[in-house]
């Protein structure tokens, strides 16, 4: 990582309630934060430990219900509709469901397009567009000449995934939020996916934000690991340092629900 290290995204006193009175939940609980520009970031938890809740937030899609982002630096404010497609430009993420990611009435063509023209080609040539495309669809290892006139839910699973990952490559967002973005995949195209988003990363200088209970995979992707417990960061630091030193018992029980953490990912034999 380079000495000076750009804050990309930070929380101060973050917190998400639902509900009211007897029913209410504290989904995120008051978490301090700052993600910086290039680093790989896992934040750990079991379900229901709150990590969609903070993405969303994070996203924009849900409001805080106390406590601030601050987005490179400064307040966060997405409170126009042409702020928060600004700040959409530079954050974006992956789910579960891939179909989240999706209009399902959007044939393929049209779910690249808005990619390339939310990033300000809506006047470029067809033949360059058409050429970008290819370019995204072939970094994913997908032929867009067999997309056309396709809709995402006539893809597979795993080209579901790609899919958006073509979208990702047209994007070019600063900060990814991967929700759980390889559970639904087996082991290799996995270790396939991991692998695009990590030339992303290097290529465009993406901030990886990976959300998962997986924390094998926590440490074999990621710079510095949170370990998120009912809506509360418990333990946070560098990869090593968390999963190798855990200090909290929490982080313990994670880590002995995976025994064969190393054995597991190493991906030299997969
Ligand atoms: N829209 C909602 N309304 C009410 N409660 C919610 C809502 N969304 C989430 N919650 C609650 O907030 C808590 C955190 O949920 P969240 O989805 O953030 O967990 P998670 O860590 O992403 O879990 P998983 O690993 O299963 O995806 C849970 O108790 C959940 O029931
Ligand atoms: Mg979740």
């Amino acid at each position: 990582m380079s000495n000076e290290r750009k804050l990309c995204l930070s929380g101060r006193g973050l917190t998400k309630e639902f509900g009211f009175g007897r029913t209410k939940t504290v989904a995120v609980d008051h978490v301090d934060f700052d993600f910086y520009q290039g680093e790989i970031i896992s934040i750990v938890g079991e379900s229901g430990s709150g990590k969609t809740t903070l993405a969303k937030m994070l996203l924009g899609l849900i409001n805080e219900t106390e406590g601030e982002i601050r987005f490179q630096g400064e307040k966060r404010d997405i409170s126009s509709h042409r702020k928060k497609k600004e700040y959409w430009k530079q954050i974006q993420a992956i789910f579960q469901d891939p179909f989240a990611s999706y209009n399902i009435f959007n044939k393929i063509d049209s779910v690249l397009l808005d990619c390339i023209n939310m990033r300000g080609g809506r006047n470029l040539p067809k033949a360059e567009k058409v050429a970008m495309m290819t370019e995204a669809c072939s970094f994913v290892n997908l032929k867009f000449e067999e997309l056309t006139n396709k809709y995402p839910f006539e893809l597979s699973g795993g080209q579901q995934q790609r899919l958006m990952i073509a979208r990702i490559f047209l994007l070019k967002p600063q900060i990814l939020l991967a929700d759980e973005p390889t559970s639904m995949i087996d082991a290799c195209s996995r270790a396939t996916i991991l692998d695009m988003l990590m030339q992303l990363r290097d290529e465009i200088g993406m901030t990886p934000i990976f959300i998962t209970h997986d924390i094998g995979l926590a440490y074999y992707v990621s710079d510095t690991v949170y370990i998120m417990e009912k809506g509360k960061f418990v333990e946070r630091g560098s990869a090593d340092q968390v999963i190798l030193h855990p200090q909290q018992p929490y982080t313990k029980r994670l880590i002995n629900d995976v025994p064969k953490i190393y054995e597991e990912w190493d991906l030299s034999t997969v």
